[in-house]
C-alpha cells in the first residue's frame, strides 16, 4: 500500500496508523513532496476503517528542523503565490482522526507548525520548539503566527516568535503547547499506548469530539455550542449510542462498531 512513499515510514497496527517522518540526514526537513505524501497517508487513513487513531513521529534525533530551505531558499513571491503551498497543509485539519504527535529533539518552523497540526503531542524530554523562521528573514508560514497565537495568547506568542528562542520541553508544558513529557527510549511506545486506550473508545464519538473542540478556537462560545449541540444530538442516530448506554445498564464492556 505504502511502498512508494520516499520521505514517510508508515505502518499500521493495532488500530493505529504511524506515520513517521523519514529524512533523517536533514533533520526531516519538509520538502514539498514530503508534505504531500504526509497528506495523502492522512486522507488514506482517514478512510481506512483498520485505522482509528494516527500517530505521528520522525525518525532520527529531530522531530522536523522545519521547512526545507535548500527548496526555499531561492523561490520568488510569484512562484511561492503560484504554488501555494502551505494550502495543502490545511487538509491535515481535515482529517477526522485523532493525530497523536510524537516530538523528539526539534520541532522548529514548519516542524513546530506540523506538530501544532496534531490533536495531542507527547514529546521527549530533549524536544524543542520554536520559531527560527526571524533569522532567516522570513516569518512562519504554515500557521505557527495564528495557532501559537491562539494557544498560549498574544504575550507568550509573541516572546517566541519574535525572539526565534527554543521552548524547552518543560516550557511547553507549562504553556499548555504538549501533553505530556516521556523519555526519549519510551516516546513511540507511550504515544502508540495512548493511542491504543483511546482508539477504543465509540469511533463517532471520537469524530465529533475532535471536530467540536476545533470549532471552539475559530467559534464565539454560542456558535461552538450550537455546533456541539448538534452533534451530540446526531451521535443519537448511531448503534454506539444504543449500544454504549445499554452496556452501561447491563453493567458489561460496550462493544463499539463506529456506526
Ligand atoms: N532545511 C534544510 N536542511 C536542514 C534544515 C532545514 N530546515 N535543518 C537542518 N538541515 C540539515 C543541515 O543543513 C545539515 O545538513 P548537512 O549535514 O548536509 O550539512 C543537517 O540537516 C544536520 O543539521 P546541522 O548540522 O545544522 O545540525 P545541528 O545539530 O548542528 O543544528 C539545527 C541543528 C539547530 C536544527 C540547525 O540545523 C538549524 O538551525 N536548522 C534550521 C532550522 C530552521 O531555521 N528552521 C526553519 C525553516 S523555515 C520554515 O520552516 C518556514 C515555515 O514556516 C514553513
Amino acid at each position: 500500500m505504502h511502498n512508494d512513499l520516499k520521505y514517510l515510514q508508515v505502518s499500521i497496527e493495532d488500530g493505529i496508523g504511524t506515520i513517521l517522518l523519514n529524512r533523517p540526514n536533514v533533520l526531516n526537513a519538509i520538502n514539498r513532496p514530503m508534505v504531500s505524501e504526509i497528506v495523502h497517508t492522512m486522507e488514506e487513513m482517514d478512510q481506512n476503517e483498520s485505522v482509528k487513531v494516527i500517530v505521528l513521529g520522525g525518525v532520527g534525533r529531530a522531530f522536523a528542523a522545519g521547512a526545507d530551505i535548500d527548496e526555499m531558499a531561492e523561490a520568488t513571491p510569484l512562484q511561492l503565490e503560484l504554488l501555494n503551498q502551505f494550502s495543502e497543509w490545511d487538509r491535515i485539519s481535515l482529517v477526522k482522526k485523532p493525530i497523536i504527535g510524537a516530538v523528539q529533539g526539534f520541532a522548529l518552523g514548519g516542524g513546530f507548525e506540523l506538530a501544532l497540526c496534531c490533536d495531542i503531542l507527547f514529546a521527549a524530554h530533549d524536544a524543542e520548539f520554536g520559531f527560527p523562521e526571524i533569522q532567516l528573514g522570513v516569518m512562519p508560514g504554515a500557521g505557527g503566527t495564528q495557532r501559537l497565537t491562539k494557544l498560549m495568547g498574544k504575550t507568550k506568542a509573541m516572546e517566541w516568535l519574535l525572539s526565534g528562542d527554543r521552548m524547552s520541553v518543560e516550557e511547553a508544558l507549562n504553556y499548555g503547547v504538549i501533553n505530556r513529557i516521556v523519555a526519549r527510549e519510551l516516546l513511540i511506545d507511550e504515544t502508540k499506548k495512548f493511542a491504543i486506550k483511546i482508539s477504543k473508545q465509540a469511533p463517532l464519538s471520537l469524530r465529533l469530539i475532535k471536530e467540536s473542540v476545533l470549532k471552539a478556537v475559530d467559534y464565539s462560545l454560542y456558535e461552538g455550542m450550537q455546533f456541539e449541540r448538534k452533534n451530540f444530538y446526531l451521535l443519537f442516530a448511531s448503534d454506539d449510542q444504543k449500544e454504549g448506554m445499554k452496556a452501561f445498564q447491563e453493567r458489561r464492556k460496550p462493544n463499539f462498531k463506529g456506526r
